[in-house]
């Protein structure tokens, strides 16, 4: 027998009792003729004691044991003479009996403890050894806990768990595609899932009225620490719904979570924010609402008092870093430089400092005076104490701009705590994004997103002004869901292709089945999809959603375990009718 317990199960309640345990081996101390053993498995750890009764023979034998062995002991459970509070087996320690090495071990390269030496690419190297270390394994505990209540929860509310097939055809996300050569059809290819969405549009015709998948996506796109090539949504579709029903029903699985998870209840609805007042006073449409601190715009106020850099730009504004008046010269210095990062964009920082006095010091002071100052600080609700923060320059980048420094004052302020949770829904996405290098309209969400009604007829008008019925879904600034309702009608959404100047035959060629099932009885749907690494990521805390993944990738998309991607031989390239352009 390998164990009668597990490493983190004795406690003093078993003291007396003969126990067989099997596990690794965490570290080893010799102290004074005794030997002290940390055995760990998944559960826990135990100490194990080799004291001047244990037999001569198995002293011997642990003279040889190293760290990361897998061994087998017997022995039996005894009160600690010093217990350790901070282990939950910390009162009882086992008097070793029989010892047997299971396997052996190489030293490892890095400590596999909490806080462990290896570094990053170290550790993805050997991420089997990494996934013993407690707190990624606690990351992996908590997935599999999320993965389970979505389910628990889903299932209740008559979802059907349904799998869609991962050999397809491009569908419509709009990232690059990972594409699957074909031997049994020379020169064709599939394309990798960047998400199940025609299928379970299907699966809404095909009258399985609530659907969901926790499933496996690919996107070919630049990663993030929010980012992977190969990513788990949990998607899912109803029918004959709009959009109020998609969102109550997906925030009472958020509401769900919340509680099952981190043990918290909201009060009333989660806020729900146009898309247009997101970008207005948060400068984003993922607005972190762990915090105040919205932007607000200057430009009429500012412009037209002599100072060029601001008469000459589309848009001012700024934020209100409230109690911040103290801030140094060098500290003014680091912010500036912060947002003439090429990342944040903005070209300078005006600032302004709302002394205690009541008076105020800036950088533009002989433009303004004080009065001039006086009516910034009324606009942006300031007192004695603040500082405010003004950039200028074209709408959309400063916005943007406004939106990084915005967070990293809340970060240098401490109003970005892990532990707290502000979720709400963006919705009233714009149907349709200008691509001014293209020139030529994107779907914002995707094809098959729905204009709001009343919207339809600005198609032959002004399509950039038309509204979706979109949502996304985001917690802390984070983008953890998004979906809509659905166009279920062939010739609005033949209208919406070309819209997006798509031609006829490109539709048929890539869309040609879904716009048939569509003459075939659609019933009205919608959906969304979250993002289930990001959902976890947040959930504990963490920025990176390879904390959430047995075996991520890194930031070049490399699996640098296995060493993939990797080259393939002449002969499978042959079976595959391709060749390789050097
Ligand atoms: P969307 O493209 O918004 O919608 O994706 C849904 C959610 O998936 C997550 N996500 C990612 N997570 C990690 N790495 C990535 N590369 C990545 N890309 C996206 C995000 C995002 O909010 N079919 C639609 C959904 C629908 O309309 O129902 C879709 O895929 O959290």
């Amino acid at each position: 027998m390998y164990r009668t317990h597990t490493c983190g199960e004795l406690r003093i309640e078993n003291v007396g009792q003969e126990i067989v345990l099997s596990g690794w081996i965490q570290a080893i101390r010799n102290l004074g003729g005794m030997t002290f053993v940390t055995l760990r498995d998944r559960y826990g750890l135990t100490q194990i004691v080799f004291d001047e009764n244990t037999p001569e023979k198995l002293k011997l034998k642990a003279g040889e044991l190293g760290r990361e062995f897998v061994i087998r002991i017997a022995g039996n459970v005894i009160e600690r003479s010093s217990k350790n509070p901070k282990m939950p087996t910390g009162e009882i320690e086992i008097i070793i009996s029989e010892l047997d090495v299971l396997s052996k071990s190489e030293i490892p390269p890095f400590t596999i403890e909490d806080d462990t030496d290896g570094g990053d690419e170290l550790r993805m190297k050997y991420r089997y050894l990494d996934l013993r270390r407690n707190p990624v394994r606690e990351n992996l505990e908590l997935r599999h806990k999320m993965g389970q209540e979505i389910r628990k929860y889903l299932d209740g509310e008559k979802f059907m768990e349904i799998e869609t097939p991962y050999l397809i055809k491009s569908t419509p996300e709009g990232a690059r595609d990972f594409v699957v050569p074909s031997r049994m059809n020379p020169g064709e290819f599939y394309a990798l899932p960047q998400s199940p969405q025609t299928f379970k549009q299907l699966l809404m015709v095909s009258g399985f009225d609530r659907y969901f998948q926790i499933v496996k996506c690919f996107r070919y796109e630049d990663l993030r620490a929010d980012r992977q090539p190969e990513f788990t949504q949990i998607d899912c579709e109803m029918s004959f719904v709009g959009q109020e029903d998609v969102l109550n029903t997906f925030e009472g699985l958020a509401k769900y979570l919340f509680k099952e998870i981190k043990g918290l209840s909201f009060d009333g609805s989660f806020p729900r924010i146009t898309y247009d007042d997101a970008i207005k006073y948060y400068g984003s449409d993922k607005p972190d609402l762990r915090f105040g601190m919205k932007l607000v715009e200057l430009t009429e106020i500012v412009q037209g008092k002599g100072f060029k850099v601001f008469d000459s730009v589309e848009y001012i504004g700024g934020i209100n870093a409230e109690g911040c008046a103290e801030y140094s010269r060098k500290q003014l210095d680091e912010l500036t430089a912060f947002v003439q990062k090429p990342q944040v964009g903005a070209k300078g920082l005006v600032y302004v400092k709302y002394n205690q006095d009541g008076s105020f010091k800036s950088s533009v002071d002989k433009f303004y005076g004080q009065e001039g100052l006086k009516l910034w600080a009324e606009s942006m609700n300031a007192k004695p104490g603040d500082l405010l923060l003004v950039l200028a320059g074209n709408k959309k980048d400063t916005l943007n701009a406004l939106n990084v420094l915005r967070l990293e004052i809340g970060d240098r302020l401490g109003l970005r705590d892990k532990d707290k949770f502000a979720p709400c829904w963006i919705v009233d996405f714009p149907l349709l994004e200008w691509n001014e290098e293209e020139k030529n309209f994107f779907a914002m969400h995707h094809p098959f997103t729905s204009p709001k009604d009343e919207d339809i007829t600005l198609f032959e008008t002004n399509p950039g002004e038309m509204r979706a019925n979109a949502y996304d879904f985001v917690i802390n600034g984070v983008e953890i869901g998004g979906g809509s309702i659905r166009i279920f009608n062939a010739e609005l959404q033949q209208k919406m292709f070309t819209a997006l100047g798509i031609s006829k035959e490109e539709t048929e060629e890539k869309f040609g089945f879904l716009l048939d099932a569509f003459k075939y009885g659609a019933p009205p749907h919608g959906g969304i999809a979250f993002g289930f690494d990001r959902w976890c990521s947040v959930f504990g805390g963490s920025e990176s959603i390879r904390d959430y993944i047995a075996f991520p990738k890194n930031n070049a998309g490399r699996d640098i375990m296995i060493n993939s991607p990797s080259e393939i031989g002449q002969k499978q390239l042959k079976e595959l009718f391709l060749s390789i352009k050097k």
